[in-house]
């Protein structure tokens, strides 16, 4: 006979969230010295693009691509078969996109870039405007690309970077019909999933289902950008109470059943280090997107992807979903933001779930946006600790005006602190915590920053920094 098991009350205070997987692999990091890192720094005359990753300690550049896998994707991509067409692991691919998005057209890509390529070079003519809520660099770069214009629609409330509104990824539907009753053609109405130039800021279901009826209604589709779209699910429940208790994967069905499409980078919510796809419901869109990318991209079967990578992404996709992985990364985030906050450090709020960001306006009071407040931080998080940040302000997404040739800064000074899927631990978060508070601490001493020399497309990429006033003199 089995002995009966005692009766169990659960605890009235839960257990802390942990990171839940353990590690089997492990990768070095390199300690530097505050001197190795400002001859670095100049050395790359203050562009942290052009780093030497191993002059990094904390790499929060960017949560694309730097991720780490997990057994399961290891094992499952000694299955990749390497058949130039129709190889089985495309059929897995497939299927696994089928069953998470519910979308039957899947074209694999090497990339999200590469499926915006090709959407955009099927759908947008000169002339042409395209709304999204807010679009990503290269989003936008291969929005002008076709000849078209990229309108950046964000609700109001993602102005305020202290509120705490919910769901501030939203796209300002007032606008929006008044860009689709306006007089120029748009070709397809975009809404990226979370926000990310927006500050990783989640869009709710309400405003994707009124979205969607918006555009039916002017015969425009609707495509997601989809690079976070677990996140976003995650979060669209977290807060809306109406939502309590749905299944994440059924969330995502219920959004992409909105759209008439999607491209994806895998490199996010895909948990894997390169891959992406275009996803659609439309089978002649399908077929001309087929046939152009032979040429470039390769066989619509691999599109530019191994079979290993097509196998990595297939079970990252269904990985991704798992609660207690999304719960942790959100935790870990929130954390963060909250223990920045408590220092008085200003952060976005509220933290959205792949990055914290920072407002350099906030932080750097005393630089105005032609001093590149946000570019001047990345640069100090850098030096006091060999973290590297991103800048998402008007480095980045700074515009020129056609007729004076006048820079027009961007919307937001951020500085972006993404972190990478299932990569740092705790203490590494403790560690961030810590530098930032260090460079808080020392803010008023911060100097300005100007644009040396930039290319004039994506110019974060390859710009070059000096510093201006107070010390003009010291190169960067
Ligand atoms: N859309 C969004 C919202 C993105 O964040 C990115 C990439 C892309 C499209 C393009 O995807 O890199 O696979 O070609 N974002 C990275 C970042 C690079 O750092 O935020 P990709």
């Amino acid at each position: 006979m089995p002995t009966p098991s005692l009766p169990f009350t659960p605890p009235e205070t839960p257990l802390p969230i942990i990171e839940p997987f353990r590690i089997k692999s492990v990768e070095p990091l390199h300690i530097s010295t505050p001197e190795q890192r400002r001859r670095w720094l100049d050395a790359a005359r203050g562009n942290l693009f052009a780093l030497a990753s191993e002059h990094v300690l904390i790499d929060l550049l960017t949560d694309s691509g730097t991720g780490a896998m997990s057994s399961e994707q290891w094992a499952a991509m000694m299955r990749g078969d390497e058949s130039y067409a129709g190889s089985p692991s495309f059929y897995r691919f497939e299927q696994a996109v089928r069953e998470v998005f519910g979308i039957e057209h899947v074209i694999p890509t090497h990339q999200g870039r590469a499926a915006e390529h090709f959407l955009f070079s099927a759908l947008v003519k000169p002339g042409d405007v395209v709304p999204n809520n807010t679009h990503f660099d290269t989003t936008r770069a291969n929005v002008v690309a076709c000849g078209g214009e990229p309108l950046d629609l964000p609700c109001p409330q993602l102005a305020d970077t202290a509120s705490r509104e919910p769901f501030k990824g939203d796209i300002d539907l007032e606008v929006l019909e008044r860009v689709l009753t306006g007089p120029r053609r748009v070709p397809l109405a975009m809404i990226t999933l979370t926000n990310n130039a927006g500050g990783g800021q989640p869009a709710s279901l309400g405003n994707v289902r009124a979205m969607s009826e918006l555009c039916r209604r002017h015969g425009v589709p609707l495509f997601v950008d989809a690079c976070r779209f677990a996140e976003n699910a995650w979060l669209m429940r977290e807060r809306d109470p109406e939502l309590a208790g749905v299944d994440v994967g059924e969330l995502v069905r219920r959004t992409f059943a909105l759209a008439d499409g999607c491209t994806m980078s895998a490199k996010k919510d895909g948990l894997a280090n390169i891959g992406g796809f275009l996803g659609m419901r439309d089978p002649k869109l399908a077929e001309t997107v087929r046939r152009a990318m032979v040429v470039t991209e390769g066989f619509p079967t691999y599109g530019g992807l191994s079979g290993r990578d097509l196998e990595a992404v297939a079970q990252g996709l269904r990985e991704v979903l798992q609660e207690d992985y999304l719960e942790y990364r959100h935790a870990s985030v929130a954390y963060v933001a909250r223990r920045l906050a408590e220092r008085g450090v200003p952060v976005v709020h509220p933290p959205g779930g792949y990055a914290i960001f920072l407002d350099a306006s906030k932080f750097l009071p005393h630089l105005p946006k032609s001093q590149y407040p946000g570019q001047a931080l990345v640069m100090e998080l850098y030096l006091e600790g060999g973290v590297r940040a991103c800048e998402i302000g008007s480095v980045m997404l700074g515009s020129f005006d056609p007729e004076t040739g006048a820079e027009i800064p961007a919307r937001q000074e951020l500085v972006r602190l993404a972190v990478p899927r299932r990569t740092y631990t705790q203490s590494h978060m403790d560690y961030l915590i810590e530098v930032v508070a260090r460079v808080h601490a020392r803010r008023a001493a911060i100097a300005g920053v100007r644009i040396a020399d930039a290319p004039p497309v994506l110019r974060h990429f390859g710009a070059h920094f000096a510093r201006v006033a107070p010390c003009a003199e010291v190169p960067c």
